[in-house]
């Protein structure tokens, strides 16, 4: 899959008024700060595509970049984000909830886990959300540039021992890094395959 062009479309505040659903749609979701804006930029090679902040909770709304005019990469805001107040948290969930359960064009989500952190209860408790909302989904850790190969793969054995409690295969996995490009082959690899 070669990215020719990328265009910002628009942000969306409910899902109702997200562009029509005529086009394959490929979605990124997790904690807040975890490099969900970062990893589209990287994607798509357009440094500042998708505003990132080292401030968490800079994406509040649903945005839609449109990819070589046929298919959608989204970036939604992040969720368990601790230092925002309770009606904000719940206005974001609503929002992504009401987005992942109507969005009939979502080929895949793509749920990011940073690879620093051990399993979290909320993301663990999202992915049985999506088990049971079927909603398709694969993992990509982040920022595994800030690890050693054997610190990398001590914390990926420990969240898949983690994840086989609740998976049988384990969902797709793939590591990830905006700043060596890791997993953009591979990423780019899996969204041309879930299209065909
Ligand atoms: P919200 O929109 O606030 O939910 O955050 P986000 O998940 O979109 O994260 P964002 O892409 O804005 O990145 C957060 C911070 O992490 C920024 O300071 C990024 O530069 C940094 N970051 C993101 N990805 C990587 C990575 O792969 N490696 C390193 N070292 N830093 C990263
Ligand atoms: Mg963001």
């Amino acid at each position: 899959m070669i990215i020719k062009k990328a265009v910002f479309i628009q942000s969306s505040s409910k899902s109702g008024s997200c562009p029509t659903n005529n086009k394959p749609e490929f979605a990124f979701i997790g904690r807040s700060n975890v490099g969900k804006s970062s990893l589209l930029n990287m994607l798509t090679n357009y440094k500042k595509l998708a505003k990132t902040s080292a401030t968490p909770g800079k994406t509040k709304l649903i945005n839609h970049f449109l990819i070589n005019d046929a298919w959608y990469l989204v970036d939604l805001p992040g969720y368990g984000y601790a230092k925002t107040s309770k009606k904000n948290r719940s206005a974001f969930i609503s929002l992504i909830f009401e987005y992942l359960q109507t969005r009939m064009n979502l080929y895949s989500l793509f749920v990011l886990i940073d690879s620093r952190h051990d399993p979290q209860q909320n993301d663990v408790e999202f992915l049985e959300w999506l088990g049971i909302n079927k909603v398709p989904f694969v993992i990509c850790f982040t920022k595994i540039d800030k690890l050693s190969a054997v610190q990398l793969t001590k914390k990926i054995e420990h969240y898949k021992n983690e994840l086989k409690k609740l998976w049988d295969p384990l969902p797709e996995l793939f590591v990830t890094s905006a700043v060596t490009l890791v997993g953009r082959t591979e990423i780019l690899d899996f969204i041309e395959k879930t299209m065909k």
